[in-house]
């Protein structure tokens, strides 16, 4: 199987004031997803947004949106997520105890459903969900803040979940999440990622420039 390297922004080191406007720029410079990072200040120490405010934005864009939620609990609010207009929805392994039902939902609302694992959470966690996920999430930083340091320990982390998704034999995108740069960028494709979330990378210079760096970062 073939995966196209895919691009992700993440909003997060967007403009909120104009984020209609920034969202339809990312996408007109060649943005493949639209990454939407949902945090509530108790599973991760930062508060950014939730659904209403993607749901006023959605129709900035076509593309597809891409919803993080760095929350616990996530059950309760998951219609909302749907309901607002996200494509995919990627939760935690470590924001509950029971994932599985997590992604049960996610996949009964008609979404694509992600599990997402920290740099400390073992691959083995994945084990009973590889047969109902589209995407697994691995994080490249400790969650909660753009604009960190990418964790080079994380390339082995990568290259594991890679051969868990062959060994599969299922289409499952491989995101990475944190510090990413047209640098670590070639390193985690080539440790086995497809999908690359970036937000400093992407946004640091202004609209301008955001096809530059989503060029740059696709390689
Ligand atoms: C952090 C978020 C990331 C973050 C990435 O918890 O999940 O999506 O915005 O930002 P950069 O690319 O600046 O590391
Ligand atoms: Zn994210």
């Amino acid at each position: 199987m073939t995966y196209d390297i895919k691009i992700s922004p993440s909003i997060l080191s967007a403009d909120f004031g104009h984020l209609a406007d920034e969202i339809a720029a990312i996408d007109k410079a060649g943005a493949d997803y639209i990454h939407i990072d949902v945090m509530d200040g108790h599973f991760v120490p930062n508060i950014s947004f939730g659904a209403p405010v993607y749901k006023c934005v959605r129709s900035a864009s076509k593309k597809i949106f891409d919803v993080h939620l760095m929350i616990s609990p996530t059950d309760a609010y998951l219609k909302d997520f749907a309901d607002a207009g996200a494509d995919i929805i990627t939760v935690h392994a470590e924001a509950g105890p029971h994932l599985h039902r997590s992604l049960q939902t996610i996949k009964a609302l008609g979404k694509k459903a992600g599990v997402a694992i920290n740099l400390t959470t073992p691959n083995d966690v994945l084990i009973s969900v590889m047969d109902m996920v589209d995407l697994i999430l691995v994080m490249t930083i400790n969650p909660g803040f753009g604009g960190q340091a990418f964790v080079p320990a994380s390339l082995k982390k990568i290259a594991d979940v890679r051969r868990r998704i062959t060994e599969s034999g299922r289409m499952i995108d491989l995101e990475v999440d944190g510090g990413i740069t047209p640098l670590t960028a070639k390193q985690v494709i080539d440790a086995g990622a497809n999908v690359l979330v970036a937000g400093t990378a992407i946004f640091k210079d202004g609209p301008a420039k955001y096809a530059e760096n989503i060029a740059a970062i696709r390689g």
